[in-house]
């Protein structure tokens, strides 16, 4: 499939207003021009759910994040002219922008938290939790269903896997949500201040973890301090670095999703009251919709390490691709009336999580903690709206969700 020029497509993930409601734009671009380039950013968009997926799995190091997976403006108008080199291992960068063997060896290295059986052992943590904060919130009658409920358990959670005290999460939900601040002329997120914060908070109890002799028993920072493939170990800074993704992702997106599918709830009071009649058998279904349909991340970034062909279109060594999953969650090829948020619908495949190499890491992790989250609030609150007027989505082009959803109890 040649990049089609039958319509002109004014996308560009940084305009005003793209990042202000992305949706029509990305059903433009599916229909006209599934694969749009933009040649000031020497970029190749792609917008269709397969094609996504086909450009995600190609592996073989032909795509690697060598310029980010989320690449500002500034960024992307550097082109690379050919041939990109691949990054330096000493000091270690973060293991997301190197390709194989590289990227899989950082990977492993902490994945042992977010294996299934790790997971479900967590469950009763998360549901304490999400309990707490009702039993704080629920008396004053409206809050914050993004940031005072999900967002405290999420950043809470993170705080439990990276040995940091639960009473830091606040600090860490306002340092990840400076990431969705996006400047409004220039677009993109200087996201480099608040990684070098949260680099700076996690270093301490790296440093205490290496100090204390890195046992095994808070496995996703030992697992790091214990690397042995590099002839060398990882400094506290390098090994904070590869753990801003968890930092960031574990914060960001859950609280997002929790909010906006109980708002969809809300707003369509028989699905409402259809989930509440089996929450055990029902909520574990409706949470696949709300990722289908309210996961805020929108796209991220590769670049070509190898001539390719995606989707019928030629990609030169050093270009770069954008994959946008918020339109593959709306591909009508994909989904029936995709833009209809249906609890129970059939939702064989979906990209929320990515797809190939940087396949989510949290993946069960996330929707052990939607399901509990979104049950226990169920629970415990049988009536409630939303003040709407007070909601704000922030313009973003990285992670386009509700930052802020006032909920009214009863
Ligand atoms: C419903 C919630 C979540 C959604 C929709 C989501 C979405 C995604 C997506 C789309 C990617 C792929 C990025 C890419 O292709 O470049 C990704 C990767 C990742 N996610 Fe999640 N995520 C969620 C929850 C979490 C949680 C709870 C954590 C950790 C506690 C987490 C940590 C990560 C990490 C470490 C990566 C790998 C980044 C990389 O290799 O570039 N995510 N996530």
């Amino acid at each position: 499939m040649a990049t089609s020029t039958a319509r002109r497509i004014a996308y560009d993930p940084f305009a005003r207003e793209v990042m202000a409601d992305p949706l029509p734009f990305y059903r433009q671009l599916r229909a006209d021009t599934p694969v749009l380039f933009l040649e000031k950013y020497d970029t190749f968009v792609f917008s269709r759910f397969q094609d996504i997926l086909d450009a995600l799995t190609i592996g073989n190091n032909a795509f690697i994040a060598t310029d980010t997976t989320l690449p500002d403006p500034a960024r992307l108008l550097r082109h690379n002219e050919g041939k990109v080199a691949e990054l330096p291992l000493d000091p270690m960068p973060i293991g997301a922008l190197l390709g194989s063997p590289h990227y899989e060896v950082l990977r492993q290295a902490h994945i042992k938290p977010f294996r299934p059986r790790a997971v479900l052992e967590l469950e009763d943590f998360v549901r304490t939790l999400a309990n707490e904060r009702l039993d704080a919130l629920l008396p004053q009658g409206q809050f914050d269903l993004t940031l005072d409920y999900g967002g405290i358990v999420s950043a809470s959670v993170v705080c439990r896997l990276l040995d940091m005290p639960l009473d830091f999460a606040p600090e860490v939900l306002a340092l990840v949500n400076q990431l969705s601040l996006t400047d409004p002329d220039g677009g993109g997120t200087d996201i480099s201040v608040t990684i070098g914060r949260g680099v700076e908070m996690m270093v301490e109890f790296i440093a205490r973890r290496r100090n204390a002799g890195a046992d095994g028993s808070v496995p996703m920072i030992d697992g790091l301090i214990r690397l042995d493939h590099y002839g060398r170990p990882l400094t506290d800074v390098e090994i904070a670095t590869q753990l801003v993704c968890v930092f960031v992702g574990g914060t960001e997106t859950v609280p997002k999703i929790t909010a906006h599918g109980l708002m969809e709830l809300a707003a369509a009071p028989d699905q409402l009251e259809e989930v509440r009649t089996d929450l055990d058998r029902h909520v574990p279904i409706a949470i696949e919709e709300m990722i289908r349909f309210c996961a805020p991340a929108q796209w991220f970034a590769r670049t070509a390490h190898k001539d390719v062909t995606v989707a019928g279109q030629q990609i030169r060594v050093g270009q770069r691709i954008i994959v946008l999953f918020g339109s593959a969650g709306r591909d009508e090829a994909e989904f029936d009336e995709p833009d209809r948020f249906v609890w129970n619908r059939r939702i064989p495949r979906v990209l929320s999580f990515g797809a190939g190499q940087h396949f989510c890491i949290g993946v069960h992790l996330a929707r052990m903690e939607l399901r509990v989250l979104v049950d226990a609030f169920l629970r415990r609150v049988p009536s409630f709206r939303f003040d709407m007027d007070r909601a704000l989505r922030l313009p973003s082009s990285f992670q386009w969700g509700w930052n802020s959803l006032p909920v009214i109890i009863g």
